[in-house]
């Protein structure tokens, strides 16, 4: 994967970012010792900003689609309020187990419900308003998630999109997936309906909002 910054810059920015809790430290290394690819896991810089974005929306529900080991869903939960919810959505029981299991050591997991399965048959069941959605799971879907969580996001609310930057391969796409995420960031880029930014942290963060047509 192409860095977007230096391996120096990363390793300060990591340093002088606020550090994680012990539990999740643990989860991480569980993570890199039992998981395929373990690489997907979001990490201390994106968990961080995702617990920022969480705290000043003042978001009370949140979707994640993609919960893997169930990092980003541990820190989104980390900054709701005790009745706040986070519903995460996860196909792979392996990934699920190990969600499951740190979970129950978070004093936030109370707020985290999984739910197994492919997450776009999940997100079709659900019918509340969610304040902020991320969407991190199998790229060729990602277009289908956007367009359910658009249905589903609260006025103020923001879907936050990981990986569109696709380790560079957005500038010159040649397989499959590295033409999906150019297509999607296209798709987005001409819909009216929203504004976006996308942030160079990590793999590309994209974050999109309703449009206010204010100008
Ligand atoms: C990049 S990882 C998610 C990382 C996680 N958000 C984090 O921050 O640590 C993507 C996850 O999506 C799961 N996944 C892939 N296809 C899926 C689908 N159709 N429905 C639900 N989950 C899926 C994979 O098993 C994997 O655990």
């Amino acid at each position: 994967m192409l860095s977007l910054v230096s391996k120096e810059i990363e390793y300060y920015v990591q340093k002088n970012t606020t550090q994680l809790p012990n539990y999740l430290l643990d989860l991480i290394e569980e993570t890199y010792k039992s998981c395929n690819s373990p690489q997907m896991i979001s990490g201390q810089i994106e968990g961080n900003l995702l617990k920022f974005i969480v705290w000043t929306t003042n978001a009370k529900k949140v979707l994640d689609i993609g919960t893997f080991t169930g990092f980003s869903a541990q820190m989104m939960a980390s900054a709701l309020p005790d009745d706040g919810k986070v519903i995460t959505c996860e196909t792979n029981t392996k990934h699920a187990q190990i969600a499951k299991k740190y979970f129950d050591k978070s004093p936030h997991g109370h707020k985290i419900q999984l739910i197994l399965g492919p997450a776009i048959n999940t997100i079709k069941k659900l019918s509340e308003y969610f304040d902020v959605i991320f969407i991190d799971a199998d790229k060729s879907s990602y277009k289908n998630y956007y367009d359910a969580a658009l249905n589903l996001i609260s006025d103020r609310g923001l879907i936050v999109i990981d990986n569109v930057l696709w380790g560079g391969k957005v500038l010159n796409p040649i397989d499959k997936t590295d033409h999906n995420i150019n297509n999607f960031n296209s798709y987005v880029a001409n819909d009216n309906r929203v504004e976006q930014v996308i942030l160079p942290i990590r793999d590309g963060v994209m974050l999109v909002k309703k449009s206010t047509n204010i100008t």
